[in-house]
């Protein structure tokens, strides 16, 4: 099996590779403390060795539970925020077809969300879409407080008690929380509802290779074998042992601190294949919430293209020169299309007559990357072989090493998030939550 692989040549320039060879002993030093759990943040490292460690038996539970919401539901919710949803989004998006909710015959039951917002249409609009369907719940958060899904989940669970009954309904329900504590493990208890545990040790951004991710991505029809086998993979190649220079992961985290140094505050995730959009949003998340402390961090920030060459296209070109670029590149995508003839011609396109669209994308792609390298926006590619679970999987496991070891390099504990809790605070003050003033 091939692996992802970094570029950074059209990083360099503003950097020197010398500089980013330089922090070797830095990069080499915040692997250590990973890996021997000296850092801060240590008791928030379970992550780590995660897809080694997972069992064969924790896998065929994942998946004996999925197929029995599969056999039962036409529709399944995932109830969940942040950590506890964007992992399942970007792979379920990622691999499975886009269109194929609207298939009558379609193998799969269709996945959706609630309880990462709360609009008030949304769940409007989502339960009138329920009626009269077969569906099931995945409730996931790790706190078992978190207002959204809380909030969401006891709409829903009712509309379900409703439609099928108390016992049916409990059938169709599954939570995925913490061992213990929580309002969830609390009210999972007490329902009888079967229940998956994420571990104490591995943080919401960091538990999509946990029954968080893997129970709604088993429910999609993805095989999840293959996604943390990939992870296994990266976790590997990413190793203490690994040098630096082998060590894609450490020249990740060091060209973006290198870049950050110099001035380069905000990190654009690029992709040029639409269905990546959610790796992107996953990504932000890792990387914001990680990072993003002490008045310190690049801002990660994402772009489709080509479609957002046509609208944000101008400001990478030409705005403040404080940007640089992440692309994701895929090699090879699954399914082939050609450009027909047209006698007429009328659309001018028949140059590209016999090509695939992706020859026209791959273009489009080197065309972004010199005009955008010209203009002053440091470039790193990330390239995938194809969007598969075993390349997804390598890729998350890639960007939480990355994201652990450069949280470490720019002197923060990448593994807490204080700052959540500010909005929290006041929103409870304002809806009068016993205990709580503004
Ligand atoms: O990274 C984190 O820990 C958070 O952003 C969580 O993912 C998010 O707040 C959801 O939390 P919970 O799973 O406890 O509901």
């Amino acid at each position: 099996m091939n692996s992802i692989s970094l570029t950074i040549d059209k990083a360099l320039g503003i950097v020197t590779k010398e500089q980013v060879y330089a922090q070797e002993n830095k990069a080499t030093e915040c692997i250590r403390q990973l890996h021997q759990g000296t850092g801060a943040g240590n008791d928030f490292l379970g992550w780590l060795r995660l897809p080694s460690s997972i069992t064969n038996e924790a896998l065929a539970a994942i998946e004996n539970t999925a197929g029995a919401l599969r056999r039962k539901c036409e529709v399944v919710v995932v109830t969940g925020i942040g950590g506890s949803y964007l992992g399942a989004k970007a792979t379920i998006d990622a691999l499975n077809n886009s269109f194929d909710w609207l298939e009558k015959d379609r193998q799969n039951p269709v996945i959706v969300y609630a309880g990462h917002n709360i609009g008030e249409d949304y769940l409007y609009e989502l339960s009138e879409m329920l009626e009269g369907k077969q569906f099931g719940i995945i409730n996931i958060s790790k706190s078992g407080t978190t207002t959204e899904p809380a909030l969401a989940f006891r709409i829903l669970k009712k509309q379900l008690e409703e439609a099928v009954g108390k016992d049916e309904a409990r059938q169709r329900i599954v939570a995925v929380t913490d061992a213990r504590k929580g309002a969830l493990r609390t009210l999972a208890d007490q329902e009888g509802y079967q229940t998956f545990v994420i571990p104490d040790n591995v943080g919401g951004r960091f538990s999509v290779l946990t029954p968080v991710g893997l129970l709604p991505i088993a429910v999609a029809g993805v095989n999840i074998r293959e996604l943390v086998s990939g992870a296994a993979f990266m976790e590997k190649a990413t190793g203490e042992g690994v040098p630096f220079r082998e060590n894609i992961a450490s020249i990740y985290a060091a060209v973006r601190n290198e870049l950050y140094k110099s001035g380069k505050k905000i990190e654009l995730l690029a992709n040029f294949h639409p269905k990546l959009h959610y790796i992107a949003e996953w990504w932000k998340q890792l990387y914001g919430e990680s990072e993003g402390k002490a008045h310190k961090g690049v801002f990660p920030a994402s772009v489709d293209l080509t479609t957002d060459l046509h609208s944000m296209g101008q400001w990478i070109q030409e705005g403040e020169r404080s940007i640089f670029e992440t692309v994701i590149s895929v090699e090879t995508p699954a399914h082939k299309v050609i450009v027909p003839t047209d006698e007429a011609n009328l659309d001018g396109l028949n140059y590209l007559a016999g090509k695939r669209v992706d020859e026209v994308n791959k273009m489009a792609e080197l065309g972004t990357l010199l005009a955008h390298v010209d203009g002053g926006v440091p470039n790193i590619k990330i390239t995938l072989p194809e969007v598969s679970p075993y390349y997804i999987g390598q890729l998350f496991y890639f960007f939480e090493k990355a994201c652990g070891i450069s949280g470490y390099m720019l002197e923060v504990n990448p593994f807490d998030q204080p700052g959540v809790e500010a909005y929290k605070k006041n929103m409870f003050a304002l809806l009068k939550k016993p205990g709580y003033v503004i």
